[in-house]
């Protein structure tokens, strides 16, 4: 596996038909795999190998489907759904006389590898072949066209499971529905393929027994292992290839030099980047942009969403999403980061606290029980367990500055807009509703009164 064709390709992404077995309001491509929809894997997969153009065929609920392909990729309305030789078909006008090796590729199989498209395609020009076709053996061939070989091989014909005889169901090699043909030899044959069959539908398979009649070849590639074509029809089916393919994606991190303690219970997202010695807990979804800096330690309980954590961070049980840490920032137990939150080099943002749209400076910490939103901290502050930023009126949202040095005492309100100055101390408790100079000390609570000798007096009045 892993050649290239020079010559070049083209791919035919199938994505039209209905999946009425997820039982969805949703098109059945459009359900997501780590952050990525079924249809996206396909056509990144195809692109991955080289292959341009692609053409995705989209029929049920197309809007849906096109929102989700990038702007590379044509997209061909199948306007009845009368089989796959008919969607095949639907994609001949945007292709444009195109002249080479087309794959055909079914958008509800997001596991195929870009090196076993990149093999259809070699296999196929080597061999000067109408198509090639790839191959699996299934623990259960049950609803999967049959491959009837030739005695010299070469693959004779497909039967699909309706249509076989009770030898014909008998095979074990199926059809994994990923194909490579020539495409003046696809789109004739395709005229020739009538709805003649148990289904009534307009097969692609049937083109291959059309090749044979005339004399053309067809090859097989076989595949590694069956999971890899495993198409998505149910949500059973979509947990089984989400775990399949956090499973290669965790390895590919682990192979790189990630450790993972239950790479089982780690689910990474396929664009995030993640550095060397970088240790994984257990339950940890990485997804989306997200960059994990060498030595950093994320987890357990843990969810990133295009955040950047940088070298040597500690992030636990913390949910965070477009949030920004620096090099040996903390995170946690039980941190919220929100979009806009940035911890800078070795800030802290400890227990039961959010942050949004707010920068902590160097060293500073917001340890335990607090809000920060629309904040800007400076360095080596310290604020108190309990301490709020109020930043929204009602109406309007408020910016909070506090300076370099300064210290914040426990449970202290702060009604934005204010600025605190450097090295200033708020008392804990404090209400600070103005601006409160650089070195001074805030205090905005109720005096202590004390009141001689009352609780002896009062227990003796209480005592029966
Ligand atoms: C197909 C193959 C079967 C193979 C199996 C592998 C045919 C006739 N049979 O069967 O040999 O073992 O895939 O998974 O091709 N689609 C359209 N328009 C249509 C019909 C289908 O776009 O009119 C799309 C579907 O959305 C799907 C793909 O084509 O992505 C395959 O169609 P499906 O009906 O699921 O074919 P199978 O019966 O699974
Ligand atoms: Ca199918």
């Amino acid at each position: 596996m892993g050649e290239r064709s020079q010559r070049p390709s083209a791919a035919i992404v199938l994505a039209a038909g209905k999946g009425t077995r997820m039982k969805s309001k949703r098109p059945k491509v459009a359900h997501d795999i780590l952050g990525k929809p079924l249809v996206r894997w396909v056509v990144d997969a195809a692109a991955e190998a080289g292959v341009d153009p692609i053409v995705c065929v989209v029929g049920h609920q197309r809007e849906q489907v096109e929102a989700l392909l990038p702007a590379s990729v044509t997209a061909v309305e199948q306007k009845a759904l009368a089989g796959t030789a008919d969607a095949v078909a639907s994609a001949k006008e945007a292709l444009g006389g195109f002249e080479g090796s087309v794959v055909v590729l079914s958008g509800d199989c997001p596991l195929i590898h870009p090196e076993t498209i990149a093999e259809l395609i070699a296999v196929r020009e080597r061999a000067q072949a109408a198509c090639t076709v790839l191959t699996m053996e299934p623990p259960d061939p049950f609803g999967y066209g049959r491959i009837v070989r030739a005695a010299d091989g070469q693959v004779e014909r497909i039967v699909e499971q309706k249509d076989a005889t009770l030898e014909e169901a008998a095979l074990t090699e199926c059809n994994a529905g990923f194909y490579c043909f020539d495409a003046q030899a696809l789109f004739a044959a395709l005229e020739q393929v009538d709805a003649n069959n148990a289904q009534g539908e307009l097969y692609l398979t049937d083109t291959i027994g059309i090749f044979r009649a005339q004399g053309a070849r067809v090859e097989a590639v076989v595949a590694d292992a069956a999971l890899e074509c495993l198409g998505v029809n149910s949500r059973v089916q979509l947990a089984e290839a989400t775990a399949a393919m956090a499973a290669r994606i965790a390895r590919r991190h682990m192979d790189n030099g990630v450790s993972m303690v239950d790479p089982t219970s780690v689910w990474i997202g396929p664009d995030v980047r993640i550095e060397r010695d970088v240790e994984l807990l257990p339950n940890v979804m990485l997804l989306g942009e997200t960059v994990v800096g060498e030595d950093s330690v994320i987890g357990p309980n843990t969810r990133l969403i295009d955040t950047q954590v940088g070298r040597g961070c500690t992030v636990e049980e913390t949910v965070a999403r477009e949030a920004v840490l620096e090099d040996g920032a903390t995170a946690g137990p039980r941190a919220y980061l929100r979009p806009g939150a940035h911890l800078c080099e070795g800030a802290k943002a400890g227990t039961h606290v959010e942050i949004k749209k707010s920068t902590v400076g160097p060293r500073s910490k917001v340890p335990h029980l607090s809000y920060i939103g629309d904040a800007t901290i400076g360095a080596d502050v310290n604020v108190g367990a309990g301490s709020i930023t109020c930043n929204y009126d009602g109406q309007k949202k408020h910016p909070t500055v506090i300076g370099d040095g300064a210290f914040i005492g426990s449970d202290t309100m702060m009604v934005a807009p204010v600025t605190i100055g450097e090295n200033a101390v708020i008392a804990a408790g404090s209400c600070i509703t103005r601006d409160v100079a650089a070195d001074a000390l805030g205090v905005a609570r109720a005096r202590q009164t004390e009141i001689d000798d009352w609780a002896r007096k009062h227990r003796a009045t209480t005592r029966d």
